[in-house]
This record gives structure tokens, C-alpha cells and sequence, in this order.
């Protein structure tokens, strides 16, 4: 967990790759020689894509680990997994796993073994999603501050947070990101979706912390109508709807809850002017976000938010890789 100077190190850097040309030799040598190994456990595009070409920008070399063509149909564990790619050279393991936690044990237990190894938490569970939360802080900065993207940026204003909480691992580290950044979180769903005990989220201590290292944190209010959480907020972010959850009838139907909290350009009326929405992806259109206002860069940042992903991840792999 980052304290505010760590963030701002983050946003810093990553607002350096990110002003390198799009165009030409765009490679840089600082990993120059090192080895990136992306251990998913479960699909993604966007994730290990970016850190794959972070990976990349930076001169590392990448082994891309695939589980259904690997050792892992034969039996071979998590940690044997690591293990492998340890002994080819990995010194960075990006790391995502279906439960919560998994990054961080197995983080410990190749301290415990002796190996050099920093592994990164590329979503775990419903725990957390570290990444996604700082290029989220970075893509929210950006629109507010261009010319000096810093968690300052945030500070004073209001986000709301939409749609399925309770399932959200960005969510949650979009909560200790942006309460860090001294911003108020609107947090508004079904009960189904949001329980009324995240009220009380920030009481618990952030995730690999005995201590909170944000002294004064923002505060987060919840909400059940989608008109009243968004009134006179900075900037929404809504989440992905599981389609599942309506099966086990967390939501009555996909209709009904695109009508209840589904994002549109008439429902971002009650925000301040020029708002803009985010979502982590993927999105399923016409049910959290319209397809009209996917479509519309002045509002929607998803696109800038993917973009951002590839200078956050290199920020981040060139803070690691300088600690090994
Ligand atoms: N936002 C996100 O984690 O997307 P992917 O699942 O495509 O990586």
C-alpha cells in the first residue's frame, strides 16, 4: 500500500513515459537484461497487455505464461510455476489468481526460499487491483491537472463509484487510492451489490499495512439512487456487472438495472460540468455505460484509461526492478 509520496512518484514517472513519442525508437534501457514473466491465472486483455509492453518499452525480455497450455494441466502448482520461471531468470512476476491474496503468499514464500523475486499484483480475487487503481488516479489527474498530473489534482473533489461494489477488487483499491488522494467517494448500487458495512471500509487497515500511512484520509458516502450520488460530483467511475450476478438474482434483469444505474449522458447531467466517466473494462455495453457515451471521448475516458495503462506499469516494473 502506498503513502502519498509514493503515489505521486508513480504519477510522476509514469507522466514522463507517457510524454515519450508515439512515433520512432520509443525503447528505453532501464530493464535492459532483465527477465518479466506475466503468470495470469485468470483472462485478461488490457492488464497483461499493457505490462507486456511496459515490459518491453523498458528493454526486459517477457516470458507470457498461458495456463492452458502449460504445466499447470499436468498438476504443477502455483508455486512450482513461479519456481520455474524463477530459475529461467525471472526477477518480476506479475501475478494475477482468482483468490484474494494469492500474490502476496506467494510474495512471501519466495522471500522465504531465498529468491530475489518481486512479484506484482496484477488483480487478485476480490482483493485488489492495485494497477488498475493507479491508472485510474493517473487517467483522473491528467483531466484535472494536464500540465502536473499529481494526487493533488484530486484533492476536495467527489467520485462516485457505480455498480457491483461488493465484486469489485478495483473498487477496493480505488478506494485506498483516491480516499489517499484526499478525495470524497460516492459509493451508490443495490443493497445486493453494495452492502451498507462499506460505509466503513477505510476503518480497516489497507492491504500489507500494520499501519495506515495516509494520515487524513477522504471520507465515503453510500447511495442507493443513482440521481442523488451523482449530484454535483467530479467524475464517476462505474464497474463492470458480472451477468452472472443476475442469475443468482443479485439484480432483477439487465434492463431494469441499466434503467437504476446505468450511465448516460441525461443521468451525468446532475454532475459538475465536463465530468467525465471511467470504467476499468470490459464493459458490457448498454447495461453499466451507454453505447452513446462510449463512444464519446469529451465524457468517457476508457480508451485514455487503456492507454494509460502501458506508462503506469512501466512506472511501476522500473520502481520494483530498481529495489531487487
Ligand atoms: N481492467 C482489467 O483488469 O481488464 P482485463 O481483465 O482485460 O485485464
Amino acid at each position: 500500500m502506498l503513502g502519498q509520496q509514493d503515489f505521486d512518484l508513480v504519477l510522476e514517472l509514469a507522466e514522463r513515459f507517457r510524454a515519450i513519442p508515439s512515433r520512432g525508437p520509443r525503447r528505453l534501457p532501464a530493464l535492459q537484461g532483465r527477465l518479466v514473466a506475466t503468470l495470469f491465472f485468470e483472462p485478461s486483455t488490457r492488464t497483461r497487455s499493457s505490462f507486456e509492453l511496459a515490459a518491453r518499452r523498458l528493454s526486459a525480455d517477457v516470458a507470457s505464461f498461458a495456463p492452458a497450455s502449460s504445466a499447470l494441466v499436468k498438476g504443477e502448482s502455483l508455486l512450482d510455476t513461479a519456481l520455474t520461471y524463477a530459475a529461467m531468470g525471472a526477477e518480476l512476476l506479475v501475478v494475477r489468481h482468482s483468490g484474494s491474496g494469492i500474490p502476496a503468499a506467494l510474495a512471501q514464500d519466495l522471500a522465504a526460499m531465498g529468491h530475489k523475486v518481486a512479484v506484482l499484483n496484477a488483480g487478485d480475487g476480490l482483493h485488489s487491483h492495485p494497477s488498475q487503481a493507479l491508472l485510474d488516479l493517473f487517467t483522473l489527474a491528467r483531466h484535472f491537472a494536464p500540465r502536473q498530473p499529481t494526487i493533488q489534482a484530486l484533492a476536495g473533489r467527489t467520485v462516485a463509484i457505480v455498480g457491483d461494489i461488493l465484486h469489485s477488487r478495483v473498487a477496493r483499491s480505488n478506494l485506498w487510492a483516491l480516499s489517499a488522494a484526499g478525495a470524497t467517494i460516492h459509493l451508490c448500487g443495490p443493497s445486493s451489490l453494495l452492502p451498507g458495512c462499506f460505509a466503513d471500509f477505510l476503518a480497516a487497515m489497507p492491504p500489507g499495512c500494520d499501519r495506515d500511512p495516509v494520515p487524513r484520509r477522504g471520507e465515503i458516502r453510500l447511495f442507493r439512487n443513482l440521481d442523488d450520488a451523482l449530484t454535483d460530483v467530479d467524475a464517476i467511475i462505474t464497474l463492470r456487472l458480472q451477468k452472472e450476478r443476475a442469475q443468482r438474482h443479485l439484480i432483477p434483469n439487465l434492463e431494469d438495472y441499466h434503467r437504476a444505474y446505468g450511465i448516460t449522458h441525461g443521468r451525468m447531467e446532475r454532475c459538475r460540468a465536463g465530468a467525465p466517466v471511467l470504467h476499468p473494462g470490459p464493459v458490457n455495453r448498454d447495461v453499466e455505460l451507454s453505447s452513446q457515451l462510449l463512444a464519446d471521448p469529451q465524457r468517457c475516458l476508457v480508451n485514455r484509461q487503456v492507454s494509460h495503462g502501458i506508462p503506469v506499469r512501466m512506472a511501476l516494473l522500473y520502481l520494483l526492478a530498481t529495489t531487487l
